[in-house]
C-alpha cells in the first residue's frame, strides 16, 4: 500500500506509514506526490494506492494517480471534495467530510486526514474497537485544547515568539510527523525559519547551530518523554530555550503546553496548538494568516 500526498497531506501520509508499523501492518509506505515515478518499478495490479488530497486538485497528485493508474494498481482517494478530479480518477472514494476549508493552509482537513487513517488502519489491524475509543479521546482533548485557558496559554507562547525568525522542532516515531506539520504551519502561516528533525538526529548536524537562545521545541509521547529529556538537556547546557509539547513537561522545558495521552493517536491533538500558534504570530506581524505569501489553495499546474 502506498499513501501518497503533498504538503499537508504528505504528512498525513506519513502518519499513516507510522501508525501501521506501531499496528504491526508491514506494507504501507508513504511517497510525496512528486515522487511518485521513482517508485513505478513497484506498482502493478497487486498494488493499493491511496492519494490523500484536501482539495483533489492537486496537479503533482493527480500526476502520481495517473502513474499507478498505467500500472494498474488499484486506486483510492481520500479527500474533502468527492466530486474532485481526483475522486473522479479513483476506483474508491474516502471523502473526509470536513467541511468547505478556506484558509490557504491546511489545518481541520489535516486533523480530519489523520483521523480517518486512524479508522482505516485501525480496522485493518482488527482493532477497530481500539480504534473508535482513542478517537473519542481525541474528540475530547480537542475540545481541552481549543478552550479559552488553552489559547490564552497559546497567546501568551505566541507573544514569546513574535519576535523570533528561526526554530528547530523534534520529535520521533509518530510524534516525529507532528514536528514536521507543526513547522510547516510556522513557515506557511507565521513566515518562521522553522525546520523539524528527528530527535536523534540533532546531534548529527544541526546542532552546530544551536547557541544562546535557539528556540526549539520538543513534541513527545509519554513513552519517548527520556529520550526527550536527554536531547532537551543537552541542547539547554548549550544555551537553547526548550518548549515542550507533551503529557508532563521537560525538566528544562521554559514553557509546557499540555496534552492528553491518548495512545497512538497523540499526532491527532498535538499539533492543534502550534496551528493556533501560527494564526496568533501572524497576527501579531500582521501578516494575513489564511492568505500565506506566495501559495494557493491548491496548486492545478505541475
Ligand atoms: C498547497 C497548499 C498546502 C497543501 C498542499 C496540498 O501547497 O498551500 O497547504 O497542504 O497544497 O493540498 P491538497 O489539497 O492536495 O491536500
Amino acid at each position: 500500500v502506498f499513501v501518497v500526498g503533498t504538503g499537508t497531506s504528505y504528512n498525513s501520509s506519513l502518519y499513516a506509514d507510522r501508525l501501521s508499523l506501531q499496528l504491526k501492518l508491514k506494507h504501507v509506505r508513504s511517497v510525496v506526490s512528486s515522487e511518485m515515478e521513482h517508485f513505478e518499478n513497484l506498482l502493478d495490479q497487486e498494488t493499493l494506492v491511496i492519494l490523500l488530497s484536501q482539495s483533489g486538485e492537486t496537479a503533482d497528485t493527480i500526476a502520481a494517480a495517473r502513474i499507478a493508474q498505467e500500472k494498474k494498481a488499484k486506486l483510492w482517494a481520500l479527500v474533502n471534495f468527492p466530486m474532485s478530479s481526483l475522486a473522479r480518477m479513483c476506483g474508491g472514494v474516502l471523502p473526509i467530510c470536513c467541511g468547505p476549508e478556506l484558509a490557504v493552509a491546511a489545518t481541520k482537513s489535516y486533523t480530519a486526514q489523520l483521523a480517518l487513517i486512524t479508522k482505516l488502519l485501525y480496522g485493518s489491524a482488527g482493532l477497530a474497537e481500539e480504534g473508535n475509543r482513542m478517537l473519542l479521546d481525541a474528540r475530547s482533548a480537542l475540545y481541552d485544547l481549543m478552550s479559552n485557558a488553552a489559547r490564552d496559554h497559546v497567546m501568551k507562547l505566541a507573544k514569546d515568539l513574535r519576535g523570533e525568525r528561526d526554530i528547530f522542532l523534534l520529535g520521533r516515531g509518530l510524534q516525529n510527523v507532528t514536528a514536521r506539520e507543526a513547522a510547516l504551519k510556522l513557515k506557511e502561516v507565521a513566515g518562521m525559519r522553522a525546520e523539524a528533525f528527528y530527535t536523534g538526529e540533532m546531534k548529527h548536524g544541526p546542532l552546530a547551530l544551536v547557541g544562546e537562545g535557539t528556540r526549539v521545541m520538543f513534541f513527545y509521547s509519554p513513552q519517548d518523554q527520556k529520550h526527550a529529556e536527554n536531547a532537551a538537556s543537552e541542547l539547554a547546557a548549550r544555551g537553547a530555550r526548550i518548549y515542550s509539547f507533551g503529557v508532563n513537561p521537560l525538566s528544562t522545558s521554559i514553557w509546557h503546553v499540555r496534552t492528553d495521552d491518548i495512545g497512538k493517536g497523540l499526532p491527532m491533538i498535538q499539533v492543534v496548538p502550534v496551528q493556533v500558534l501560527s494564526y496568533e504570530i501572524a497576527k501579531m506581524r500582521n501578516m494575513d494568516p489564511d492568505k500565506p505569501r506566495n501559495l494557493a489553495k491548491s496548486i492545478t499546474v505541475r
